[in-house]
């Protein structure tokens, strides 16, 4: 596959929404195209876009689309219809904070406005200004977090928390790229993360694509290639951090925190301040449970039998005590996490 040198995840054109879809990754590159905010509600559950910070900001174009479908000609019934979309688009997924956090930020721009016409101008220019931000703020975090990676390290990572998580560079990749850009060479480990392969169909391709020297392992070799030194730093994406420092991110995650902390391997987590979900307790969070046939076949090809039962939980939950350091655009956080994730949204 050639190398396209601005590709973006999401992106707004011409009142459309344009998506990669990610479920044909890594042997097709197509695009879609939206212009029905059911239908982008339909590409997040589906994993067409996946990713907190970009089901973020398709939700955010989701309810600038619904905004465009909308006939209302008063304030109030435009509100109404968009509430009506924002509960559709908040109910695709659950556990990624950044969906609510994207819906919530367009609702309070489409309430700050009289006119209907110009609520809809407003919503859709703030729908694309929080898909730039984002990739300023991943481009931000990734300088920041590279001063923690050394020369000849070999980094971990799980899951895909790269330029397809969000709407260009990524969280975690954002780091291993500017990593890289600092001029420092690096090595990377990727999981394959069954069941969807978000690490082998995903990380792996961008990194390639990248020419960053990638290795793949079945998610069981992780407790292997620690314990026979060839990881030396680890690093993933978050979907929700609580304010006590509890890591919400892709199912095995877990694994990998504990496994590092077994072996005295540091484990970085890098996400924005908007994934940072600053009320709920371990106890408030759900975690989304998928369909059984993600476990029991690998694409189109089953696996096991039928008539067995699955459990596919999606995402787990790292504790505070097994993560070195939070990578965020304003700075590292480090324990004890209750405390300096209050200083740091003071400050900010
Ligand atoms: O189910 P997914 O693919 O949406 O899960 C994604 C992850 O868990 C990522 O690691 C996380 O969103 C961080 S992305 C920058």
């Amino acid at each position: 596959m050639s190398k396209i040198p601005s590709l973006k995840t999401v992106e707004w054109k011409d009142n459309k929404v344009v998506m990669i879809d990610q479920t044909k990754l890594p042997n097709e590159l197509v695009f879609v195209e939206y212009d029905d905010y059911n239908q982008v509600a339909d590409a997040i559950r589906n994993l067409v876009v996946r990713g907190a910070p970009a089901i973020g900001i398709s939700g955010a174009f989701g309810l600038a689309l619904a905004a465009l479908q909308s006939n209302a000609s008063t304030k109030e019934n435009l509100l109404e219809d968009l509430e009506k979309a924002k509960k559709i688009l908040f109910e695709t997924r659950p556990t990624a904070v950044n969906l609510a956090w994207g819906l919530e930020r367009i609702m309070k721009t489409a309430n700050s406005e009289d006119s209907v016409e110009q609520i809809r101008k407003l919503v859709i220019n703030e729908a694309k200004k929080m898909a730039d931000q984002d990739i300023e703020i991943n481009k931000t975090m990734g300088k920041i977090g590279s001063e923690l990676f050394d020369n000849n390290d070999t980094i971990m990572t799980h899951c895909n928390a790269g330029a397809l998580a969000t709407v260009a560079y990524g969280t975690a990749l954002g780091v291993i790229r500017a990593t890289k850009e600092s001029g420092k060479k690096i090595k990377v480990i990727a999981t394959e993360t069954r069941p969807v392969q978000q690490g082998s169909r995903l990380t792996a391709f961008e990194l390639k694509y990248d020419g960053i020297d990638v290795s793949l392992i079945p998610d069981t070799a992780v407790g292997y290639t620690m314990a026979n030194n060839l990881v030396n730093k680890v690093i993933v994406g978050a979907d929700r951090i609580l304010r006590t420092g509890h890591v919400f991110n892709k199912i095995g995650t877990y694994q990998v925190a504990t496994m590092a902390k077994q072996h005295k391997i540091p484990f970085y987590v890098a996400a924005p301040l908007s994934t940072f979900d600053m009320k709920s307790n371990p106890e408030d969070v759900i975690i989304e449970m998928r369909k059984g046939s993600e476990v029991t076949g690998i694409g189109d090809k089953k696996t096991a039998p039928d008539g067995i039962g699955v459990i596919n939980p999606a995402f787990d939950m790292t504790p505070p005590e097994l993560i070195t350091g939070i990578i965020t655009e304003k700075g590292v956080v480090k324990p004890s996490y209750e405390e300096s994730i209050k200083k740091l949204f003071e400050a900010n």
